[in-house]
């Protein structure tokens, strides 16, 4: 007997399951059973990777957990034939050009993009690094470095021209491994990631200059181009981007002695405010190993700070957002206990769906800056 037998999933006449929207009208907890019973019967043919960001009836079933640089890590490493990516679209592009030969990666819902990594695209990126060279930047004295949080292709034009990916978890090294190779660095899409690592390394404000690729000539002048030693794309994300000093004033003023911890894809001047920064990784690491009664006001996405709320309240430590209103990332939330179902339940019938397939032409120099990134590790 199939799973889907077993869990008495509706089949439509022609004995192919049925369309997604069936599974839409379905409530959350109904799906429980159901992705439980797939898991089982895929074993391990599939390998289930969850960002924590991912909403509580999703990450429970995933396999492993973590930031963007733990998860691209297990996909270069796991023998699966399938690696179902709860997370966003990079992510699971990214898994697709580190995994092997004759693996696939599902990326659940195909809506589930990040509105940062949309904000720069490769024909912007190319008109960049071409007004960079018109303005006098020889290709030898800077190197294009890109967040995870972007397209292939644009890793791909970073690892042709000798640069790499980072994480919010590795972009100091990164750096650090750019200006052993180079004077300028061209980082991208966030410009505060960009900043704010730049900052810790004591490069001066006035050294990092912000290219506008909706401007002509990024809206900067060749003169300013020449003389900078970052040049930081002029993208966000709109999650963090949120948080504001203000807020770090009133929650200190609300709860005295909370630590303020924040992602670093938050503004410099809440960064500068908060006590530590780090990848969602690094957040939790730091909640976890805090002595009992600690508390905590977090900077980042809602579900995370949520689930470490519930998490750590049996140790007394206290866990609040940043910002009261809460920030959720909207493409993260995409991937629901239905859609999980539906792309599991086809996988046990033998069918592919939502599969991320990067271009083979993308992939050779994509994974080149991903392999850097890797070997500089988190
Ligand atoms: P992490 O790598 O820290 O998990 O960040 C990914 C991300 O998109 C944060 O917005
Ligand atoms: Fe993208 Fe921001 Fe969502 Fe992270 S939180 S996936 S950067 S939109």
């Amino acid at each position: 007997m199939s799973v889907l037998e077993e869990v008495d999933v509706p089949l439509s006449a022609e004995g192919e399951a049925c369309s997604l929207d069936s599974y839409l009208v379905l409530p959350d907890n109904s799906m429980d059973e159901r992705i439980a019973a797939a898991r089982r019967a895929l074993g391990k043919t599939t390998i289930l990777l969850g960002h924590h960001y991912q909403r509580d009836e999703v990450i429970r079933f995933a396999d492993f957990t973590g930031d963007s640089y733990k998860l691209s890590k297990a996909a270069a490493e796991t023998d699966a034939n399938y690696i179902l990516f709860c997370g966003v679209h990079f992510m699971a592009e990214s898994a697709d050009i580190l995994a092997h030969e004759g693996q696939q990666v599902i990326l659940p819902d195909l809506n589930a993009g990040c509105s940062m990594a949309d904000m720069a695209e490769i024909g912007q990126v190319e008109e960049c690094w071409e007004t960079l060279l018109d303005a006098g930047v020889s290709e030898s004295e800077i190197l294009p470095l890109t967040y995870m949080n972007s397209a292939a292709a644009i890793k791909a034009f970073c690892g042709e021209r000798g640069g790499l990916v980072c994480t919010s978890s590795n972009a100091r090294k990164a750096f650090e491994w750019a200006f052993a190779r180079a004077k300028k660095i061209l980082f991208l899409p966030d410009q505060h990631l960009g900043r704010n690592t730049g900052h810790a390394m004591g490069i001066p404000l006035n050294e990092m200059v912000v290219y506008d690729p909706w401007q002509i000539g990024g809206g900067i002048t060749p003169e300013r181009l020449r003389a900078a030693k970052v040049v930081l794309w002029k993208g966000h994300c709109s999650v963090h981007q949120r948080f504001l000093p203000e807020h770090v004033d009133k929650v200190r003023a609300k709860y005295p002695g909370i630590q303020v911890i924040v992602h670093p894809e938050c503004r410099l001047e809440v960064c500068e405010k908060a006590d530590a920064m780090g990848s969602t990784e690094g957040l939790i690491r730091i909640v976890r190993e805090a002595p009992q009664g600690s508390s905590f006001a977090i900077g980042t996405e809602i579900h995370l700070v949520n689930r470490l709320a519930k998490e750590f309240a049996p140790q007394g430590k206290k866990i609040v957002t940043l910002d009261d209103t809460g920030c959720l990332c909207t493409t993260m939330y995409r991937i629901s206990p239905q859609h999980l179902a539906w792309a599991l339940e086809n996988l046990v019938e033998g069918r592919v769906v939502n599969r991320i397939q990067v271009r083979d032409d993308v992939k050779y120099w994509a994974r080149a800056a991903l392999d850097r990134m890797l070997e500089i590790r988190a």
